[in-house]
């Protein structure tokens, strides 16, 4: 668990449900998840399964309290609140526990004054940012009320934003990693797949296992049950001081603080 600036504890492993269909696959995924342990799901207005992701933890008998759900704010839209209500009738909630602006579309700031409103609703019991470089973090904690809690951004051991880490924790800002596996690229990874073995464990814990040794939150994507529980299995085991640093040796962002490269940024 790590703390949020609210207060409240935001579960250090998650399930991720990006690119998993709305509909039967994603509520398997979602109720797989809860069955495994998971007490964390991050969805997203753009990504068109908020429904089954609701329907998932409806039918779980989970109390609602016990668990924590992120949705994004779809920047190409207006109105931060206005989509806040749409989301929750979707999820079938009466709040979400983290609400991010999915990416920093026209200005790092734009978006801030319609989060906090869904914040002083109490639609959104945390509010943060995600694909915010360490500069458009600095930009929205100068002009807000309530500060961003979280950014989640692209971070694995081959993306090691480590700046950008380092800029979220100096600014109570918690940082939280997605495609810890590289949407599957790393898995092959010949220095994971030995550390893997040297471990007893698979290149997915291996990953898993990196991000949640340099306290970043993380959430990993499958919608195979099977591999849902086997990500989770990152929670029970550490990486030694050498296997750390073998994985630290494959950064390719020279530890940026920024959180896309200029070419990679599909908003500007
Ligand atoms: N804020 C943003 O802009 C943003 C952007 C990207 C992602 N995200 C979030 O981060 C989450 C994770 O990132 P991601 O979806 O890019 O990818 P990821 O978690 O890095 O990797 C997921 C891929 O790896 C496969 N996989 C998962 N576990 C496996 C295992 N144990 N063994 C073998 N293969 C495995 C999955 O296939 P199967 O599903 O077939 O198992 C899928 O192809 C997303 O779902 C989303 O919630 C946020």
């Amino acid at each position: 668990m790590l703390k949020l600036a609210n207060g409240s504890e935001i579960p250090a492993l998650g399930l991720g449900v990006w690119q998993v269909p709305d509909g039967p696959v994603c509520e398997r995924a979602v109720t797989a998840a809860l069955e495994s342990g998971y007490r964390l799901i991050d969805t997203a207005q753009a990504y068109g399964n908020e429904a089954s992701v609701g329907r998932a933890l409806r039918s779980s008998g989970v109390p609602r309290g016990e668990i924590f759900l992120t949705t994004k704010f779809h920047p190409g839209r207006r109105d931060p609140l206005a989509e806040m209500e749409k989301s929750l009738e979707r999820l079938d909630t009466a709040y979400v526990d983290l609400y991010l602006v999915h990416w920093p579309q026209g200005g790092a700031t734009v978006a801030w004054p319609g989060m906090e409103a869904a914040h002083a609703a109490g639609l959104a019991k945390g509010i943060g940012v995600s694909n915010f470089s360490a500069a458009e973090l600095a930009e929205v904690s100068a002009v807000a009320e309530v500060p961003p809690m979280v950014n989640q951004f692209q971070y694995s051991p081959f993306v090691d934003r480590r700046g950008l880490v380092e800029a979220c924790l100096a600014a109570g800002v918690v940082p939280q990693g997605y495609s810890p596996l590289g949407t599957g690229e790393h898995l092959d990874d010949p220095v994971v797949a030995k550390i893997a073995a040297a471990t007893g464990r698979t290149a997915a814990q291996v990953l898993i296992r990196w991000s949640l040794q340099r306290g970043v939150s993380v959430i990993p994507k499958s919608s195979r049950p099977a591999r849902i529980e086997e990500n989770f299995g990152a929670l029970d085991f550490s990486l030694d001081e050498e296997s750390m640093a073998a994985l630290d040796a494959l950064d390719t962002t020279q530890h940026t603080a920024e959180a896309k490269a200029a070419d990679e940024k599909w908003w500007s």
